[in-house]
């Protein structure tokens, strides 16, 4: 797996994405990313950042494998099945998000992306988050896991007796890792 495309949606847990963007860039992956206008405004919330432009964003952190789209770009190469994704990740996924990409609606690149996976059998996986669910969301996420989408909880563990949030984040980060079969330290795996 080398093609990756990061869709962040306006979910709470922007700290997810950035883990994600940061470990993949320490490997041998190409990223896709893109970015919703929620999803910079949680960015911006949760970082206590103000970034005016998913740019802005990239180039502080300096990710060097990341080829950043405009989330409005349906020209991006993600969104032609010619080019599929090896992976499509949504980090964290909207409930909105979840929903448009169960019911077809792709009216944005993440959910394109996401609608252009399925189409080629390749893998999508949805890191979600709301507290609590209601029917709808509870529904529309197991529609998508009985059509082989992967629905991650953005919900840390605490057998594990992490220290500190960071610990709590690279847990996240580490499961999506198994799933993705990438190797990682991330976490003290269960004895
Ligand atoms: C501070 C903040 C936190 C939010 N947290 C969540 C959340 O955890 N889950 C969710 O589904 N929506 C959450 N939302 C609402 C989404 O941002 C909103 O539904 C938005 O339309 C999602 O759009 P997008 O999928 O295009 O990014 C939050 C909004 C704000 C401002």
């Amino acid at each position: 797996m080398k093609n990756i495309f990061l869709g962040i949606t306006g979910a709470s847990g922007a700290v997810y994405a950035i883990r994600l963007l940061e470990e993949l860039n320490k490997r041998d992956f190409n990223v896709s990313l893109t970015v919703t206008d929620d999803g910079l405004i949680n960015i911006n919330l949760e970082l206590s950042a103000s970034y005016s432009s998913s740019e802005d964003f990239v180039n502080d952190f300096g990710f060097t494998n990341v080829t950043l789209y405009h989330y409005r770009d349906f020209a991006a190469p993600v969104s032609s099945g010619s080019n599929t994704a090896d992976l499509c990740l949504v980090a964290p996924a909207s409930m909105g998000c979840v929903g448009r990409i169960a019911s077809g609606i792709s009216s944005n690149l993440v959910e394109r992306c996401a609608d252009v996976v399925l189409k080629e059998n390749k893998k999508l996986l949805l890191l979600v988050r709301e507290a609590p669910y209601n029917s709808i969301h509870l529904r529309n996420m197991l529609y998508l896991s009985e059509i082989g989408v992967t629905i991650m909880p953005a919900s840390p563990a605490f057998y594990y007796n992490p220290s500190n949030i960071d610990d709590m984040i690279n847990f996240i980060v580490g499961k999506i890792f198994d799933i993705m079969g990438i190797e990682h330290n991330l976490f003290k795996r269960w004895t």
